[in-house]
This record gives structure tokens, C-alpha cells and sequence, in this order.
């Protein structure tokens, strides 16, 4: 109950529990699910950061005591305020069942309401509502403009560089604890994003992959005042002179919406490689972990992009074994990567991450059980990577060429699927889009030979060459 996380900075909890042994239970799980998020217990409600008044309903006149009591902390919650503080204000319990918005249209004051069935989601809403006020917030969450500040000239990264568009994430999967240590989205406005992509190819990249934990839920400020989305963002990038290659990560299937998927078949820089994490292919475990969508919709998607990128090879995450997930869910995981086909992708273990709500969540899976799904998933995918980069066997493809290779008389580079590709050239091709035929393929690079003469790009990268 009085555990903290190392990093959390300690702040005060107090918790007013009413009624029955029940909700002297409940108080007891509030306090720990707050814990890891750095909330040790209080003595009085004076000064603290966090009150939660535990209501019952049982007792004669339950609603006007409380209302009494919110009275009472009205002026705390004031006092810490002068103070330079802030004090979370939640009621819980059953008062806060029955009565929901009643409570907050008579006292505005309170932040949080939350009935029995939602104190696994404390965390998440104590992070929202922390963030939904001013200054005080951003101690707890940075999300503040902090690419404003970053120096004008991005260090030279080489043939492809890295360009930060979005920081955060408000999507609060169960698992994940991304939305309580990176805070709430924010996307940089265009014109810092076209600016900085610009002195990157001025640098001599060719390639640059557009990164944010959410990064296709960007909404940045556009030059005209309206919000731009990131397919309207990539076309415009897309424009700038010498820029040969974009890419984005990590995307939400939420997000993925038509006129991104759009963008996927007018621009021709935009690479052929999604990395588009699905997490389950459960929609009962879908639905456990928050994120708002089912498998069917992932499946649609897939096809929609496929059908305006015919070459578009995929890649995602999947966790094994999130707590509630059943044999059967975890086959429907299996079914759903043998009906999408990867190219690659991530697999891991669900290991509990404190503060969120899947850590405390009931039926945690058996670390057996975890490792067997996780070894079943991790063999479909590979098999699944094994025959997609057999598949490049013979193809023409345009090769972006980023350093020496492994050994003398090689260099290294990506294929447009983003596999490490070798051949044997010289270095003076380094920093430029070469095309070159698959002349061998392995488990997880692509051997190449240049074409001497011809563009790859007058052929259709899928179109295979004569064996
Ligand atoms: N356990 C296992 N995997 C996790 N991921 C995030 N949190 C957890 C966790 N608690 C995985 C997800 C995510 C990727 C970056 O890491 O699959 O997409
Ligand atoms: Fe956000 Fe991704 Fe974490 Fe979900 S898994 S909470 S979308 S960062």
C-alpha cells in the first residue's frame, strides 16, 4: 500500500472511506492501484495532492453528508491552490455511482467520479485529470512545446535520418505505460516539421522516417491555421527536392484513417512498409486492453492499404499472454497473423507494468502458459518473414545505399520493405537510391547485385524478374 516506484515523486494521498467493510476493501485497492504512481497515504486532507472521498449509499442521507464534506474541501483544494499546488479531487463508490453528473454539476471542483466498477482505472484518470489543468500539470507531465526549444540545426544523421513529429499518447492500452510517462499527445506544428526535414536532406539525407509514439494520430498546427493530419503532412514532405523516401512509426489502427490510407497510393516516396502494431487478434482481449477496435477492423484496414499499395508489406506487435487471455484468444492471434501474413514483426511476453490497469487486473496468465503462446506466435512469424524475403528473390528493387558493408568491396543498405540489404559496390553510391536485382535471400537481409544502366523504378517493385 505504501510502495512507491523509485522515480515517482512522493506525493499525498487521503483517502475518507464511508460504510461497510467493502468499501474499507476498495479504499485499501485505490491506494495501491495510486502507489506506483508515487501517492503514499495521508493523514488529513489538508495539503494533500490527491482526496478521494469513498462513498456509500446504505447510509440515511449519504449524498448530503458528502456534499457537506465537498463543501469542507472545496476551500483544501483552494488553500493548495494559493500554495502553487494542486489537489485532485475524486469521489468514489456507490453515492458516486447513483448519482455520476449530479455530483459535478454541484460541485464543479470535483475532478474525478468513478464507480466500483472502474477502480482498476484510477490511474488513468488521475493522469487525465492532472493534465486537463494548467501550469502545476506539467511537473507531472511534460507536454509542453519542448521541440520549441530544441537547437535550430539537427546534428547531419546520415542517408536516413529520424524526425520527431509527435510525442505521447491518450489511447491508455491496459498494458502500457507510455500515457502516464510520455503525457498526453502532441503533434509539432508543419512548418517546424517541413523546416527541419529540409535542412535533413539538406544534409544529405534521402530517406526520413517520421517518428512518434502515435505517430498517425498527428494533428499539427498547418500553415493556414487549420489541422493537419499526417497524410496531408506527408504530401507535403513529399514535395521537398532530393527527399526519396518517407516513412512513419508507430501508427495506431485507430488512426489509420482513409486519407492517410490515400496517401499510401499517390506518393511514391512514401515506402511500401507499415509497421502497424494489432497487440491481439482476440476482440475479447481487444477490448480488455483499451483499444478500441476490434479484429475485423484491423483486417479491414489491412485490406483498404493493400488495396491502395498493392507491394505493402507489414509488420506489428503482438503481447502473449495479457492477463484474461484464454487458449481460444490466443488461437484467434494465431488466425488472425495466417490470414494478414507479415513481412516481420515484434512479439513479446506480457509482463505487468505497475501503475497500469492490466497489472492489477484478476487471471493473470501462468509465465508457462505466457512463454509457450509466445513461442508459437514468434515461430508463425518467423516462417511468415522467412517466406516474404524469399519472395524478393529476383526482384528489381531500388536500394537505398547507407554505409560500408559488412565486408571489403560491400555496402550496406535498406530495401523499400526497410531489410538490410548488401551488394558488392563501391562506396561513392553511398547516400543514393540504386537499383539492383535480389540475387540471394536470408532469414533477415537480401543480397544484391547492381543493374548497371537501367532505373528499377520502370518496372513495379512486386513485378518478379524470370527466376
Ligand atoms: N508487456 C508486454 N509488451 C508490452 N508492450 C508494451 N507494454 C507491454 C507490456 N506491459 C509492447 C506492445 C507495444 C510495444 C512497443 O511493446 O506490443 O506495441
Ligand atoms: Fe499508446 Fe501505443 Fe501504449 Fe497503446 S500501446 S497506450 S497506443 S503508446
Amino acid at each position: 500500500m505504501t510502495g512507491s516506484s523509485p522515480a515517482a515523486p512522493r506525493k499525498r494521498l487521503f483517502v475518507k472511506t464511508w460504510g461497510c467493510q467493502m468499501n474499507v476493501y476498495d479504499s485499501a485497492r485505490m491506494a495501491d492501484v495510486l502507489a506506483p504512481l508515487g501517492y503514499a497515504p495521508a493523514e488529513t486532507p489538508e495539503g494533500a495532492d490527491m482526496v478521494i472521498l469513498n462513498t456509500c449509499h446504505i447510509r440515511e442521507k449519504a449524498s448530503e453528508k458528502l456534499f457537506s464534506e465537498l463543501g469542507r474541501l472545496r476551500e483544501a483544494k483552494r488553500a493548495k491552490e494559493a500554495e502553487g499546488g494542486r489537489m485532485v479531487l475524486a469521489v468514489a463508490g456507490c453515492v458516486a455511482q447513483a448519482e455520476g453528473a449530479e455530483i459535478t454539476a454541484r460541485s464543479p471542483w470535483v475532478d474525478i467520479v468513478l464507480g466500483p466498477q472502474s477502480y482498476h482505472r484510477l490511474p488513468e484518470m488521475v493522469a487525465r485529470a492532472t493534465r486537463a489543468a494548467g501550469a502545476v500539470i506539467e511537473t507531472d507531465f511534460p507536454a509542453e512545446a519542448k521541440f520549441d526549444h530544441l537547437p535550430e540545426a539537427a546534428a547531419p544523421q546520415g542517408p536516413i535520418a529520424f524526425l520527431t513529429i509527435q510525442e505521447g499518447c491518450d489511447k491508455f492500452c491496459s498494458f502500457c505505460v507510455v500515457p502516464y510517462t510520455r503525457g498526453s499527445e502532441y503533434s509539432r506544428p508543419v512548418a517546424a516539421v517541413v523546416a527541419e526535414a529540409r535542412r535533413l536532406v539538406a544534409q544529405g539525407a534521402r530517406e526520413v522516417a517520421l517518428l512518434g509514439q502515435n505517430v498517425n494520430a498527428y494533428h499539427g498546427e498547418g500553415p493556414d491555421g487549420a489541422t493537419w493530419g499526417l497524410g496531408r503532412l506527408l504530401r507535403e514532405l513529399a514535395g521537398i527536392e532530393g527527399l526519396a523516401r518517407l516513412r512513419y512509426t508507430t501508427s495506431h489502427p485507430r488512426d489509420m484513417d482513409d486519407d492517410l490510407i490515400a496517401a499510401h497510393a499517390e506518393i511514391p516516396a512514401l515506402m511500401p512498409f507499415l509497421h502497424l502494431p494489432v497487440q491481439s487478434g482476440s476482440d475479447r482481449v481487444l477490448k480488455a486492453m483499451n483499444r478500441g477496435h476490434a479484429a475485423a477492423d484491423f483486417l479491414r484496414i489491412v485490406e483498404k492499404l493493400r488495396a491502395a499499395r498493392p507491394d505493402l508489406a507489414l509488420s506489428s506487435d503482438f503481447i502473449a499472454g495479457h492477463p484474461g487471455e484464454t487458449e481460444d484468444d490466443h488461437r484467434d492471434t494465431l488466425r488472425l497473423i495466417e490470414r494478414v501474413g507479415f513481412a516481420q514483426a515484434f512479439s513479446f511476453k506480457y509482463s505487468p507494468r505497475p501503475g497500469t490497469p492490466a497489472a492489477g487486473a484478476p487471471f493473470q496468465v501462468p509465465e508457462v502458459e505466457k512463454d509457450r503462446r509466445l513461442h508459437e506466435i514468434q515461430h508463425l512469424l518467423r516462417e511468415q518473414q522467412l517466406a516474404f524475403n524469399r519472395s524478393r528473390h529476383g526482384l528489381r528493387i531500388d536500394v537505398l545505399f547507407t554505409g560500408p558493408g559488412r565486408h571489403p568491396g560491400q555496402v550496406a543498405g535498406r530495401s523499400p520493405w526497410l531489410q538490410p540489404v548488401h551488394a558488392e559496390a563501391p562506396l561513392s553510391l553511398v547516400g543514393q537510391v540504386v537499383p539492383c536485382e535480389v540475387v540471394a535471400t536470408h532469414p533477415n537481409s537480401l543480397a544484391a547485385r547492381l543493374i548497371g544502366g537501367e532505373r528499377a523504378g520502370d518496372q513495379p517493385e512486386q513485378e518478379k524478374a524470370a527466376a
